[in-house]
């Protein structure tokens, strides 16, 4: 660093000698830096791992039957992605006055998914799968279902066996129970009719 800032001053120099001693003494103190610099610029580089942790993930939705629902991992958490038949969407506006927060009001979710379906397609739910109480992943429970948990007018959802938290097939959680939140909607897009990116939108979230 010295030769650096001595270097304006030894211009004038007329000795050619002294100059080339100055001009390697430069030559070295750089590549020095630069074989120092390398190194610590590589510590502070995401691993292949951390980029995979965080990457989105793309999934195809064309194979999930009416009612049916497919897991994938994204950020090391499981996001459900439901297609949603006609009488499952028409049994969401009767929960509403059963739920904590039935407009969603309490931004769980993107702009694009902050409707009566919490959705881009309205038969088409994506969720986290993991209760906004203490973090345990609920069970998806089909409406008719002998379950005594969920009660016997229960038009489908999702249960947390945990502490027995209750959400309905947007992920809005029912009153009095411990769960305070509705369920995350990821970050989302459609890539083509029947693909979707879980972790990316058009709004610029990653
Ligand atoms: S973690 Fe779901 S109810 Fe407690």
């Amino acid at each position: 660093m010295t030769s650096v800032l001595n270097l304006p001053a030894l211009a004038h120099e007329p000795d050619a000698e002294r100059r080339r001693v100055v001009l390697l003494t430069v030559a070295t103190a750089s590549a020095g830096l630069v074989a120092v610099a390398v190194p610590f610029v590589s510590s502070f580089a995401p691993s292949e791992r951390a980029k995979a942790m965080g990457a989105s993930v793309e999934v195809d939705i064309a194979d999930i039957p009416p009612g049916g629902i497919k897991t994938v991992e994204w950020r090391g958490k499981p996001v459900w992605i439901m297609r949603r038949t006609p009488e499952m969407l028409a049994a969401l506006p009767a929960q509403d006055a059963r739920l904590v927060d039935p407009a969603s009001l309490r931004k769980q979710q993107p702009a694009y998914a902050t409707n009566a379906q919490r959705s881009i397609r309205p038969e088409v739910f994506v969720g986290v799968g993991i209760c906004t109480h203490l973090g345990c992943s609920p069970n998806s429970v089909p409406a008719g279902t002998s379950n005594p948990s969920v009660g016997a007018d229960w038009a489908g959802g999702f249960f947390c066996p945990c502490h027995g938290s209750t959400f309905d097939l947007a992920g809005r959680v029912f009153q009095n129970k411990p769960a305070p939140m509705n369920l995350e909607v990821p970050p989302h897009k459609y890539l083509s009719e029947g693909k979707l990116l879980i972790g990316e939108d058009d709004l610029g979230a990653a």
